[in-house]
């Protein structure tokens, strides 16, 4: 396991299979050090999570992305805006649970991932029971988990794994763009690309019951 540092303090964890021991050693070492912790989950190449940390100076904002160059030029962008609050690992998200210990984690984002549109690559989706469940474990109460996509059906097929009792639904919409929450959204590379099409958006945002 090799660590790529783009700056010190910024990591990129060289390995898209598990997280290893360092990587976790050293998120766990900083996150105590802010009193919020988002994670972004396929974070691409860092638009969201790089206004996202210059936004919320108080959290420290973790991005998960499997593919390198994404990763790398995340990690890039923050060194440009000197944000000491970012990190990034190359890595699958779908780890999550052996980087985070339950109750530590105030928001998980995940914003326009891949949609596997054929039914036999369904199984692919980053989005299942399993990772809701798991997210549902790390945040803590008041925590908070956002989706966005532009595909009708990956959408409509993961607001029904947001169980009532788990979950209180605070935002939704079939129709972002024309949505009040326009106002405070971040836009990402691929929310940009699907704009310029003019596809509709959607968007859940689904909060922890105490
Ligand atoms: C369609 S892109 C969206 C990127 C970014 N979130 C955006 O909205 O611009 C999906 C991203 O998820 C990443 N990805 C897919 N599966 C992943 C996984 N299991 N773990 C981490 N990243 C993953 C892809 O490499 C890609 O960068």
């Amino acid at each position: 396991m090799q660590l790529v540092t783009t700056k010190p303090g910024i990591i990129v964890a060289e390995n898209d299979r598990e997280i290893a021991e360092t990587s976790r050693q050293e998120i766990q070492s900083i996150i105590g050090s802010f009193p919020e912790c988002y994670v972004e989950l396929g974070s691409g190449s860092g638009m969201h999570l790089i206004r996202l940390a210059d936004r919320s100076p108080q959290a420290l904002c973790i991005g998960l992305e499997i593919r390198f160059k994404r990763a790398f030029k995340t990690g890039e962008k923050a060194e440009g805006k000197s944000l000491e609050n970012v990190r990034v690992l190359r890595t699958d998200a779908r780890q999550i649970r052996h980087l985070f210990t339950p109750g530590q984690v105030s928001a998980f984002f995940i914003n326009y991932p891949d949609p596997w549109d054929k039914r036999r690559w369904r199984k692919n989706r980053l989005i299942n029971a399993e990772l809701i469940q798991t997210m549902w474990e790390l945040l803590k109460p008041g925590g908070f988990f956002r989706y966005q996509t532009d595909h009708q059906e990956y959408f409509a097929s993961t607001c029904p794994l947001l169980n009532p009792a788990q979950w209180d639904i605070q935002r939704h919409t079939t129709d972002l763009l024309q949505s009040p929450y326009m106002e405070s959204n971040i836009p990402t590379e691929f929310e940009m690309l699907f704009k310029s099409q003019g596809k509709p958006l959607c968007l859940v945002e689904a909060v922890k019951r105490n």
